[in-house]
C-alpha cells in the first residue's frame, strides 16, 4: 500500500487546501482538464478515430451522469494537430428545440471574413439564416472550413430533443455530411439504453456513423479518478477507505467525486490530516447524505413511506440498490433481491416476502423509483434515476440499515460479493507505490 502521508496540516494550510479540494472534485459538473479525466480509453480511441476518418461521425450515448459530457469535452485536447488547427464547437440541446434552432447555435459559433478581405469585418454565420436552417444549408457551411481546420461539432442532450422533425433530419443531415466527403465531424450525445432511441433511422447511417455505447466505469476508472485527485492535494488513502468510496460508487463517477471531496475535508478537519482513514469515508457518507440535493430525498421519502409500523420498505429499497446486477445497464432480478435482503433482516427471505414491495417501488403514485422490464416471472428492475442507487445505499448506512457486519464486506476487496456491480467490479487490487 502507498506510504501514508503523516504531514499535519496548520490552520492557515487548511484553509488553502479546502480550497483546492474544492476546486479538484467536481461532483456536479464535467471534467474539463485532460490531466483529471480519467479512463476512457477505448471510448476516446473510437471518437479519434472517426474524427481522423472524413465522413465519419460518432453517436456516443449511455446512462445519465456515466461522463458523456466529460468525454465529449476532452476530445478537442486529445486531438494530435501539429499542423492544423481545431474548431471545436459544442452545443446543449433542450427540450424546445427544433432544428432549425440547434443549427443556429452552431452557426452562432463561427465566423467569417470575406474572402481576400483579412481586415474586413467578421460576420457571424447565424445572422446570415434569418429565417429556417435546412440540412443543406447545414452541409454548405460545414463545407466552409478549410482544410487547415479540424472541425468537431458536438450536440449534447441530443435525448432531450421533443421535435420529431429535429429528431429525423439528423439522420439525414449525417449522411449528407458523409456522401458529400464534408471535413467535419458530427459527435450526437445523449441519454439513452439504446442506440435506437436516441436516433431512429441509425440503420440508414451505420456505416458512416461510431456508435459508441459509455458503460459505468470499471474499478480501474474509478480508482483513477480518485488518485489524480489525491495525488495532485498530496494525500494519501488507506486500501480499505478507497475501496468503500469505490464500490459506493456503483460506477457513477460522480460519486467518487462526492465521496472523496468529503473524505479529503473530514481528515484535514481530523487534526489537519493529508491521510484518509476508513472512519473519514464513513464520516464523508454523512456529509453527502446531508448535502444531497432536495429531490433524493423527496423521492426516497415516496418510495418509502407508510404508516404501517414494521414496514419494511426502506430496507426492500436498500436490498434493491445492493443487488447484483445482471448486465450492464444496471438491472437485477428479484433473486438478486434475496440475499442482501436477508443480510439486512437477519433471516432467510423470499421473493413472495418482498414483491409487494417491488410492486410499490414502481409505482407511480409513489414516484417509481424503480422502473420494470420483461415478461411477468422474468421481471428485471433497475433504479429510474441511476444516482438514487448509491444514495439509497449510503441512506441504508447512514440510517443503520446496514449493519457493521454488513459494512465491513463494503470496505474490503476480498469478500465484495454481497455489495458487487457486475464483473467489472471484480476484487480491486490496491495500488502498490
Ligand atoms: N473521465 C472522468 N474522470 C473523472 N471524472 C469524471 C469523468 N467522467 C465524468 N466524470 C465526473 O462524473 C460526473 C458526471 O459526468 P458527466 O460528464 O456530466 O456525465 P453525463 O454527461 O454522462 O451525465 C461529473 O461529476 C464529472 O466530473
Ligand atoms: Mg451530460
Amino acid at each position: 500500500m502507498a506510504k501514508a502521508n503523516r504531514k499535519l496540516l496548520d490552520d492557515e494550510a487548511i484553509q488553502v487546501k479546502r480550497f483546492e479540494i474544492n476546486e479538484l472534485f467536481t461532483p456536479s459538473t464535467p471534467v474539463t482538464t485532460r490531466e483529471l479525466f480519467a479512463g476512457r480509453a477505448g471510448q476516446l480511441m473510437r471518437i479519434m478515430d472517426a474524427i481522423a476518418e472524413r465522413g465519419r461521425h460518432v453517436i456516443l450515448y449511455g446512462e445519465r451522469g456515466v461522463g458523456k459530457t466529460s468525454l465529449a469535452r476532452i476530445v478537442q485536447f486529445m486531438i494530435p494537430s501539429q499542423t492544423r488547427r481545431i474548431k471545436y464547437i459544442r452545443i446543449q440541446a433542450y427540450p424546445e428545440d427544433t432544428y432549425t434552432s440547434l443549427f443556429k447555435n452552431i452557426f452562432r459559433s463561427m465566423s467569417f471574413r470575406h474572402p481576400g478581405d483579412d481586415d474586413g469585418p467578421i460576420y457571424n454565420v447565424a445572422d446570415q439564416y434569418p429565417g429556417s436552417i435546412t440540412p443543406a444549408d447545414f452541409v454548405r457551411e460545414m463545407s466552409g472550413f478549410s482544410e487547415s481546420e479540424i472541425p468537431v461539432i458536438v450536440i449534447d442532450e441530443f435525448n432531450e430533443v421533443r421535435d420529431p422533425d429535429a429528431r429525423n433530419v439528423i439522420a439525414n443531415t449525417i449522411k449528407a455530411l458523409s456522401d458529400d466527403g464534408v471535413n467535419v465531424t458530427l459527435i450526437i450525445v445523449g441519454v439513452a439504453d439504446d442506440v435506437s432511441d436516441l436516433i431512429k433511422e441509425h440503420a440508414s447511417i451505420q456505416r458512416c456513423t461510431e456508435e459508441i455505447p459509455m458503460p459505468r466505469m470499471d474499478t480501474k476508472e474509478l480508482r483513477d479518478v480518485l488518485d489524480v485527485r489525491l495525488k495532485q492535494l498530496d494525500f494519501s488513502i488507506a486500501g480499505d477507505a478507497a475501496w468503500k468510496i469505490i464500490n459506493l460508487a456503483k460506477g457513477l463517477p460522480a460519486y467518487v467525486h462526492g465521496l472523496g471531496k468529503h473524505a479529503c475535508l473530514q481528515a484535514i478537519e481530523d487534526g489537519g490530516q493529508l491521510h484518509i482513514a476508513e472512519k473519514h469515508v464513513d464520516g464523508a457518507i454523512t456529509a453527502l447524505i446531508a448535502a444531497t440535493e432536495r429531490s433524493f430525498k423527496d423521492a426516497y421519502h415516496s418510495a418509502t413511506r407508510s404508516n404501517q409500523p414494521g414496514n419494511l420498505l426502506r430496507q426492500a429499497l436498500t436490498a434493491c440498490a445492493l443487488a447484483k446486477p445482471d448486465d450492464d445497464g444496471g438491472f437485477f432480478t428479484p433473486t438478486s433481491v434475496k440475499e442482501p435482503l436477508s443480510a439486512i433482516l437477519g433471516r432467510q427471505i423470499e421473493i413472495a416476502n418482498f414483491q409487494n414491495h417491488l410492486q410499490a417501488f414502481i409505482d407511480h403514485a409513489r414516484g417509481a423509483v424503480l422502473q420494470r422490464r420483461g415478461e411477468p416471472r422474468a421481471y428485471r428492475f433497475r433504479f429510474a434515476q441511476p444516482a438514487m442507487q448509491p444514495y439509497v445505499i449510503m441512506r441504508g448506512i447512514t440510517e443503520g440499515l446496514i449493519d457493521e457486519e454488513a459494512k465491513r464486506v463494503l470496505s474490503h476487496p476480498e469478500q465484495p460479493d454481497l455489495f458487487e456491480v457486475g464483473a467489472a467490479y471484480a476484487a480491486l487490487p490496491i495500488k502498490k507505490g
